[in-house]
């Protein structure tokens, strides 16, 4: 399978550095950024080719991975998916807006295409899947993050917002798509807190789901990424276990 990269910064970073020297059968053969020097840099170390044309490296792979921003999400997506390649999306957050949901769901549909949105920062999905359609009553996740995650300079906790995963996800585009991931897997708006905390030194997710099935939380406190504290490492992760699922016969926990 032959990968192309939108974003070379810290989550593409750890995945080529994890896939490249695998015998895995994923080709990662094209770096695109906007900052060129970043795509030279990652091509150089996996042995594969800085694209300066974009439609170019789109017709010469299988699957596009997008780790670079909702707006990188807005505007490649149609195009990828016109062409009738995969894509896997980290920016997930750019899925809450309906209308984009539906446009590019079609645009998929009409050719052939797939998108596959990893459980990125978070555990828990799989459940939250299986309730979302047997009475589950109530999702809630609560999110807390050192102040340098956040980007803030703040000495005491604060909570930073209470309110709609789509609320949620305009206020911190780079920062929550937890929480848009979460409501896509149960098809709702949940309900969102951010707290920062100068206490903490891991992005801490806390999930709560009640129903007719019982109830189940879930804590996942992750080391931010060194290149990008307001990243996960858990996040490469599961895009590189979503790349890998592709090659393999039986598929555990998807
Ligand atoms: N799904 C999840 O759980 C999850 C978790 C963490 C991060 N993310 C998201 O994944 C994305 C990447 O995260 P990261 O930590 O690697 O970010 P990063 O800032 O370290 O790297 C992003 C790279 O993308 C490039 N880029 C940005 N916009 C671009 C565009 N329009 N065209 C081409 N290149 C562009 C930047 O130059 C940069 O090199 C972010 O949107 C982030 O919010 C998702």
């Amino acid at each position: 399978m032959k990968v192309g990269i939108i974003g070379c910064g810290a989550i593409a970073n750890i995945i080529t550095t994890s896939i490249v020297p695998e015998d895995n059968g994923i080709e990662i053969a094209y770096f695109f950024d906007k900052d060129i020097e970043r795509a030279e840099n990652l091509a150089s170390l996996a042995g594969g080719v800085a694209a300066l044309n974009f439609d170019e490296m789109v017709d010469n792979v299988d699957l596009v991975l997008e780790c670079a921003s909702p707006d990188s999400v807005r505007h490649f997506a149609p195009k990828v998916l016109a062409k009738g390649r995969d894509m896997i999306v980290m920016s997930i957050g750019a899925f809450m807006d309906f209308d984009f949901y539906t446009e590019i769901e079609e645009i998929a549909k009409q050719n052939g295409a797939k998108i596959h949105l990893p459980s990125g920062a978070i555990v828990g999905l799989d459940g939250i899947r299986a309730v979302a359609k047997f009475g589950l009553e109530e999702v809630s996740l609560v999110t807390r993050k050192s102040p340098k995650s956040l980007g803030r300079d703040i000495n005491e906790i604060e909570v930073l917002f209470e309110g709609k995963a789509s609320q949620a996800v305009k206020e911190f585009p780079l920062n929550i798509n937890v929480a848009a991931t979460i409501s896509l897997a149960c098809q709702r708006d949940i309900d969102v807190k951010i707290i920062v905390d100068p206490n903490v030194d891991r992005n801490v997710h806390e999930i709560t789901a009640r129903g007719d099935f019982g109830e189940f939380k879930t804590t996942t406190m992750n080391y931010p990424c060194a290149a990008n504290p307001k990243t996960s490492m858990l996040a490469a992760l599961s895009a590189i276990r979503l790349l890998k699922s592709f090659n393999e016969t039986i598929c555990v926990g998807m």
